[in-house]
């Protein structure tokens, strides 16, 4: 099995047995692609929340806030082009009865080629020692060119079907690439079909389909037909955002990768306002500000890139995604798109009501561009978690297990640990308790050996442990443990609230 693989399935393990996540509805065998946030979880998604919203909301001015429904008059989605155009196109193997999506099969056929690259340069690596320079052996070597060749080609052949909507050409280079079914092996492929997305339901009794809705598949739809109701209620001016946190449902074809891709999943998006011909340069600023918000977090700038679209969505005239290097390989975490007047225009067009804004600079009334920002919660959630997750060998041999996630984000700031149960330990600790819960989640904890308890913390992501002993009851200081270093020190209880807010300061993530 490959290493990648191995590192996945305990991480995914990881998150069930210490509270982050579990399958949904498991005791009926699970429903796929449908996760359960645990007590852990809840906490790490919602500081995520926090920190996205804090760093695009309240640190700009021009930003405000927004909190739609998830159903939404049917028509939104014929304007929005969702239901003639969210399709993802389909293939199945007739052998195995596995379907794919057919873009996904090439996509993967791709990522082989670059591993192959990838190893090359770990081989000249070995070989040079110290001389090898990565960015001069890839643009140089001529093995490696051809291959990157071959990716251009791929990449070019699929992007120009799939954008001129010629499913046979899909078709035809699965079968030029001699893809196989990874489950019966053969390449015995169906045609490619479209398959569209959105989840259907019913609102009230009536059966004739005039009914019939849809569960929203972007947030980002609620936004636009509340954008003249927030431009005039929060006395907006162009350039400014709408930033909204929600529930997002698709009915996805290939559901799997644990939380990457699901079928209900929730979404952080903000649509931002331009002057029309302004919208390149917002573009370029919020690519940069997005990547800065990644980077703030210090999980390490070269698991990000960027990959650009040369296969447009119907409403877009630029677009690119943050990707992150998942135990899985990069894929994406985040869309930047831009928008143009795409959307205001066609609800306009749709609904006959003007979503027009009049810039009292220029004189003159337009139909707003937009540049959106769009990152799935639970992809985040998933990178930290990936990111975090570490087996470390210890000098005694044995091996820790630690979630070094960023102390911002962790779900538990500090566990209060009573030495023992007894001589008045507990109490002192459920009063340091009390002075900090308020500012900070934590968690109180006397069972098992002080050692244990410290492994399951570190395994939880707290960063500090706090343990409550003997001396504590005479000279007032207890032992602070920090998860990362493992050192110990002895700190007054008096300190501990300023060391711990120093240590989770948004503002110096943010600065
Ligand atoms: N409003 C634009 C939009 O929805 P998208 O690229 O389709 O664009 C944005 O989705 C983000 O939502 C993605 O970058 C990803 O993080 C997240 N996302 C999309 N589909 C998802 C799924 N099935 N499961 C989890 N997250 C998903």
């Amino acid at each position: 099995m490959a290493n990648y693989e191995d590192i996945f399935k305990k991480v995914v393990s990881h998150a069930k047995e210490y509270g982050y996540v579990f399958q949904s509805s498991e005791i009926y065998d699970g429903l796929a692609a449908a996760y359960d946030y645990g007590p852990n979880g809840v906490e790490l998604k919602n500081n995520i929340k926090n920190y996205w919203w804090k760093s695009m909301v309240n640190m700009h001015e021009n930003i405000v806030g927004l909190d739609s429904s998830i159903f939404m008059h049917p028509t939104t989605w014929k304007a929005s082009g969702h239901i003639d155009a969210f399709n993802d196109p389909l293939i199945d193997n007739k052998d195995s009865k596995k379907r794919y999506r057919a873009d996904v099969l090439i996509e993967d056929h791709i990522a082989k080629i670059e591993a192959k690259i990838e190893k090359d340069c770990v081989k000249a690596a070995k070989r040079f020692g110290d001389d090898f320079n990565k960015d001069e052996f890839v643009t140089t070597n001529g093995r490696i060119l051809d291959r990157q060749k071959q990716i251009d080609a791929i990449n070019e052949k699929m992007n120009t079907s799939l954008s001129s909507g010629d499913l046979e050409g899909v078709k035809a280079l699965i079968e030029e690439l001699d893809i196989k079914c990874p489950v019966s092996g053969t390449n015995n492929w169906t045609d490619v079909r479209q398959f569209n997305l959105m989840f259907k339901t019913q609102m009230g009794a009536t059966a004739d389909g005039s009914s019939d809705l849809y569960l929203r598949p972007e947030t980002a739809q609620g936004i636009f037909v509340n954008f003249l109701n927030v431009q005039k209620t929060a006395r907006m001016k162009i350039p400014f955002g709408i930033a909204q946190i929600g529930k997002a449902f698709r009915n996805e074809i290939v559901a799997r990768q644990f939380i990457f891709r699901m079928r209900e999943f929730e979404q952080m998006e903000m649509q931002f306002f331009v002057r029309p011909g302004e919208e390149m340069k917002w573009y370029e600023y919020w690519k940069e500000s997005r990547m800065k918000w990644h980077n703030s977090l210090g999980m390490g700038k070269e698991d990000y890139r960027f990959h650009d679209h040369e296969n447009l969505a119907h409403y877009a005239n630029a677009a690119t995604d943050i990707e992150f290097k998942f135990p899985f390989g990069f894929k994406e975490l985040e869309g930047i798109h831009s928008r143009t007047d795409f959307d205001l225009k066609a609800h306009q067009e749709h609904s006959g009501k003007k979503l027009q804004y009049f810039d009292p600079e220029l004189g003159e009334s337009y139909v707003p561009y937009v540049v959106e920002t769009s990152i799935g919660l639970d992809r985040m959630f998933l990178t930290v978690l990936s990111h975090s997750f570490r087996e470390e060998k210890l000098e005694n041999g044995e091996t820790r297990v630690i979630l070094k996630i960023p102390a911002l984000l962790s779900p538990i700031k500090a566990a209060i640990l009573p030495l023992t149960k007894k001589d008045g330990m507990p109490e002192k600790a459920r009063e340091i308790m009390k002075m900090l819960q308020l500012d900070f989640s934590c968690q109180y904890e006397e069972k098992d050996s002080i050692g244990k308890r410290y492994r399951r913390q570190d395994a939880i992501g707290t960063p500090y442990c706090i343990t409550v002993d003997h001396q504590t009851l005479e000279d007032n200081t207890v032992t602070l443990r920090d998860r990362d270093t493992m050192k110990q020190e002895r700190v007054s209880v008096e300190k501990l609230h300023s060391i711990i807010a120093e240590k989770v300061n948004i503002s110096k993530y943010l600065a």
